[in-house]
């Protein structure tokens, strides 16, 4: 596994593997990987000769109050994660060889950023477009794997790479969870062992409308009802039904059903499809 830090050296290596016909899977991260970063690894392993990963803990995509400072830094273990996923370059940019200065191209999905994080989280989505955006220019043509636990992230990023023409086919991934069904997130790292407990609430909601809804309910509002039942416990950011494609409300499924809670400092996302 070969650990590169610059740009160009990403550029060098990849090209003298596009001379000998091999095709690239990539993983963009922000480190501190888990089970469902090593399941998108998997997925770019089954399907090319090459993997890589980024590990960049993208400054541009936090707001001036998030946890950028706090957020997992874990290099070493992730860097023996991903040699044991048999991955073949990491690319650990520093901040300085992201952005040598401030970005002056700012990059919108209009319509996708806007609802749920993008209302949550102002600017959030700009900061993921621009490092994304830059990521897949410097890898160049490949498949890139994403999680659907980030649901808006992943229809932001297909998009983006289709208005601009990427080289990059954008996979998405299903989501992984704890045997307790908590999503895994590298923010789970910041729950103490109680409020753990208490962030069950979200999936065990977006699992009673799932349920609700294969039992035959249809209401939209019905349905978001059952499950902000589950949600009494936690300070709750929102919980909609969206279409899967556009992210714009619904009144009955099938349906995204996106939920965002607080537990103490952290913030978690999930979601379901509901058919
Ligand atoms: O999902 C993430 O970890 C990040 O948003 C990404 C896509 C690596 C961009 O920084």
């Amino acid at each position: 596994m070969i650990v590169v830090e610059r740009i160009e050296d990403v550029r060098k290596e990849l090209a003298a593997v596009r001379v000998l016909g091999r095709t690239v899977g990539f993983v963009p991260t922000m480190g501190a990987l888990h089970a469902g970063h090593l399941s998108l690894v998997r997925a770019a392993r089954a399907s090319h000769d090459i993997v890589v990963v980024s590990v960049f803990v993208n400054p541009a995509q936090f707001g001036p109050h998030e946890d950028l400072a706090a957020y997992p830094r874990t290099l070493e273990s992730d860097l023996k994660l991903c040699e044991g996923a048999g991955v073949d370059f990491v690319f650990v940019p520093g901040a300085d060889e992201m952005y040598p200065r401030p970005p002056g191209v700012r990059i919108v999905v209009a319509g996708l950023s806007e609802p749920m994080e993008g209302r949550a989280r102002p600017g959030h989505f700009e900061g993921v477009a621009l490092v994304v955006a830059k990521l897949f220019n410097i890898v160049g043509e490949c498949s890139a794997y994403f999680g659907q636990k980030d649901a808006q992230q992943l229809r932001i990023v297909r998009r983006l790479a289709a208005d601009l023409d990427l080289p990059v086919q954008v996979v998405g991934c299903p989501t992984v969870r704890d045997a307790d069904g908590l999503a895994l997130s590298s923010r789970n790292f910041y729950l103490s062992a109680d409020e753990r407990v208490r962030a069950l609430a979200l999936p065990r909601a977006l699992f009673a409308i799932r349920d609700a809804a294969a039992a035959g309910e249809r209401d939209a509002r019905t349905l978001l009802a059952r499950g902000r039942d589950e949600l009494r416990d936690v300070e709750v950011d929102y919980l909609e039904m969206v279409d899967g494609e556009d992210l714009r409300p619904v009144d009955a499924p099938p349906a995204l059903v996106c939920g965002a809670i607080r537990v103490g400092r952290t913030r978690l996302i999930d979601n379901v499809e509901v058919t």
